[in-house]
């Protein structure tokens, strides 16, 4: 059989991972992990997708370069990854040397076959910034509705979309100025050539069905060219030939793909052109979210296709998720950070949840907090461990930890469980785990069964020892299947499980014969419940918090506090520290929709880390630079989100958004205000 080479799609580099995302990674780890216990050869990669202007200014606003950021992130991602048992054999970065060849590769490729051509391009530019601006680097009133400071694309308030240029009173998000048009020569990729190529291979059975038909549609509004190059300032790799020309992100991601695995083949001399030049030697799976179909079923075959390399053997899209029925929200709490979810929870509970969720369509999926408790805690430790739990404490007490030698009659459960396994597994292969996981439940039921009708607590009263032994050696015989037919979604309670029986691993061959006459470890919890305690502290924990309007005006002057006196002393005055700061650096506040994270520079005092509630007024990109009032000896205030070393000064009557106070030009950070 064919090795297989398995992707997801690659994360941005300047956001962290959240549970939306995991719904991709857990669906592609668990076909991976399958194929592995089936003894197939298979390669799971990805990547950090690190190019782009958000990483650029990202960077810049937080006064560091690009690379630093992006290894930073690398760094949280991989381990966010590994929390998950997200199995990738290896995970790369774009901003690498594979995939700065291998983008040159296939853009020399196609550029010599014919497939790039060049045309001038009219485009925002500030000048202040000197650059070019993405449209959502752009913000302006909507040409449709009127609604002000909306994105240079979409307009959030009526869903209208349009070209920049149509944008009413355009502003560079960044610094406010007021962009110009100008023009530049960009570079196209000409997909119009690969129509022909590309409607045979969406026909060749690589896309689901409703993604073909999508598809279709497309093929019948016409293939425009790609605008594959960006000007500099970009992060990003220089098209050849091209100076101060890079290619746009969108360019090098997927191609991230090929330099995921190039990189792990070059380590062990296993041959790239295998995977990437000879469909008759390898498969190629692409797992993604539906919202960048066009680009992997579209851009990418197309590119790879023009540069002579294979094209993917199937590309499988999933839906989105939602938390109770609802698009994440921060204030609700239900955006939650893979970080946020593990302080909590156990990483299998979600594997498990969202395999019970998950099929071959592309339906969005819910994950229910009440169901995700009832069902974890029903199927798993209800169905599953309790089988273990219940009968395996006999077999020490009375048996020395041995199970009977030879495998004992038990009404033919065995042999069904491996019919049963034939069936479970296609549906692994099919992607519909749903239909596995009810499978198994059901074959869990049967042995649940089994074993009350035995009702081992009776024999061992009785004293029925024979039967006693053998009831206890068929329900942990039908547990090790169980648990073999969960070792794709649930790896870790698979290896407790290998440990727990002495065994050498946990694959799934399609025979099998019962364990007989082995020893076993002494039963120890493979898995608690979930707590719903632990649900809520999850949800209070990535709940974004309104900060508390300010006190009312501080008596400062007042000896009991009280009385609230309007006047208070010079010298009270005197003791608040107000200073000149410079911002040097704003971000959001991942789960905080209300507040920024500053850091100013406040002159001889050195840097400050102030959380301010000011995000309904100021985007973090408008604000380095400017120089704001600060509190300078205010005590330090744990906040949930950090503590904040300060406050800053801004107008406000509690119900708009707030004004912030600025020195005028001329003050120097670190100043004195008196
Ligand atoms: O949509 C995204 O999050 C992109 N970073 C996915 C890239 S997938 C591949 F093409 F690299
Ligand atoms: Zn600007």
């Amino acid at each position: 059989m064919r090795p297989i080479l398995v992707t997801s799609a690659l994360p941005y580099a300047n956001g962290s991972i959240h549970l939306g995302h995991l719904v991709e990674y857990i669906q592609t780890d668990i076909w991976v992990r399958f194929h592995k216990v089936r003894g197939r050869q298979c390669l799971y990669f990805c990547a950090d997708d690190t190019h782009g202007t958000p990483i650029m200014i990202r960077a810049r606003n937080e006064g560091i370069s690009p690379e630093e950021l992006v290894a930073r992130m690398h760094v949280e991602h991989k381990t966010d990854f590994h929390d998950f048992q997200i199995g990738f054999d290896h995970y790369h970065s774009t901003n690498s040397e594979e995939n700065r060849l291998l983008s040159e590769q296939v853009y020399l490729a196609n550029r010599q076959a014919g497939h790039i051509f060049t045309e001038s391009v009219m485009q925002a530019y500030c000048p202040n910034d000197g650059m070019f601006l993405p449209d959502r680097f752009i913000r302006g009133q909507c040409p449709s509705c009127g609604t002000p400071d909306q994105y240079g694309d979409a307009c959030e308030s009526c869903s209208a979309t349009y070209s920049p240029l149509d944008l009413k009173h355009p502003r560079c998000a960044l610094c406010g100025t007021a962009p110009e048009q100008r023009e530049s020569e960009h570079y196209f990729f000409n997909l119009g050539n690969f129509e022909a190529f590309l409607k045979e291979w969406t026909r060749s059975g690589a896309l689901q069905v409703s993604m073909a038909n999508k598809l279709a549609e497309w093929f019948e509004a016409g293939l425009k060219a790609w605008d594959i190059s960006r000007d500099g300032p970009y992060f990003g790799f220089e098209i050849p030939d091209a100076p101060g020309k890079f290619f746009y992100v969108w360019l090098d991601a997927p191609i991230g793909y090929m330099a995921a695995s190039l990189s792990y083949f070059n380590l062990r001399g296993i041959d790239f052109d295998r995977y990437w030049r000879q469909p008759d030697q390898a498969e190629i799976y692409h797992f993604i979210g539906k919202d960048i179909l066009y680009f992997h079923t579209l851009f990418w075959p197309a590119m790879l296709k023009g540069a002579g390399f294979r094209t993917p053997t199937g590309v499988f899209a999933h839906g989105f998720l939602t938390v109770n029925g609802q698009k994440m929200s921060k204030s609700r709490g239900t955006f939650i950070t893979a970080r946020s979810y593990l302080k909590h929870l156990d990483c299998e509970y979600l594997r498990y949840y969202y395999a019970a969720k998950l099929t071959k369509g592309v339906d969005d999926i819910d994950l229910n907090l009440d169901d995700f408790i009832q069902r974890v805690n029903s199927d798993l430790v209800g169905k599953c461990v309790n089988l273990a739990s219940r009968t395996a404490g006999f077999i020490h007490k009375q048996f020395n930890g041995t199970l009977s030698n030879r495998y004992p009659d038990d009404q033919g459960l065995f042999q069904l469980f491996l019919t049963e396994a034939r069936t479970i597994a296609l549906h692994y292969q099919d992607r519909e785990y749903a239909k596995a996981m009810r499978a198994i439940m059901a074959l869990a039921d049967k042995a649940n069964r089994f074993v009350e009708e035995r009702a081992p607590w009776i024999l061992a009263k009785e004293k029925r020892l024979e039967e006693l032994q053998d009831t206890c050696t068929v329900a942990l015989n039908l547990f090790w299947l169980l648990m073999i037919q969960l070792n794709p979604v649930l790896p870790v309670m698979a290896e407790k499980t290998r440990v727990f029986l002495n065994l050498n691993d946990m694959n799934w061959p399609e025979v099998l014969e019962p364990l007989v006459g082995i020893t076993i470890q002494p039963f120890s919890a493979l898995m608690q419940r979930v707590d719903p305690k632990k649900v809520d502290a999850m949800l209070e924990d990535s709940r974004e918090t309104i900060p508390s309007p300010p006190p009312p005006p501080v008596a400062l002057g007042s000896p009991d506090g009280k009385t609230s006196p309007r006047e208070i002393t010079l010298d009270t005055l005197m003791t608040v520290d107000l200073r000149v700061a410079k911002v040097t650096h704003a971000e959001t506040v991942e789960g905080a929709d209300k507040l920024l994270r500053l850091i100013l520079d406040v002159g001889a005092l050195g840097k400050r880390t102030v959380l301010a509630g000011i995000r309904a007024a100021y985007t973090p990109e408008s604000l380095p630079g400017r120089l704001v009032v600060l509190v300078a000896n205010l005590q330090p205030r744990k906040m949930k989100f950090g503590v904040s070393e300060g406050m800053i000064l801004a107008a406000s009557d509690g119900s708009g958004a707030p004004a912030l106070l600025s020195p005028d030009p001329g003050a120097q950070p670190g100043m004195r205000i008196q």
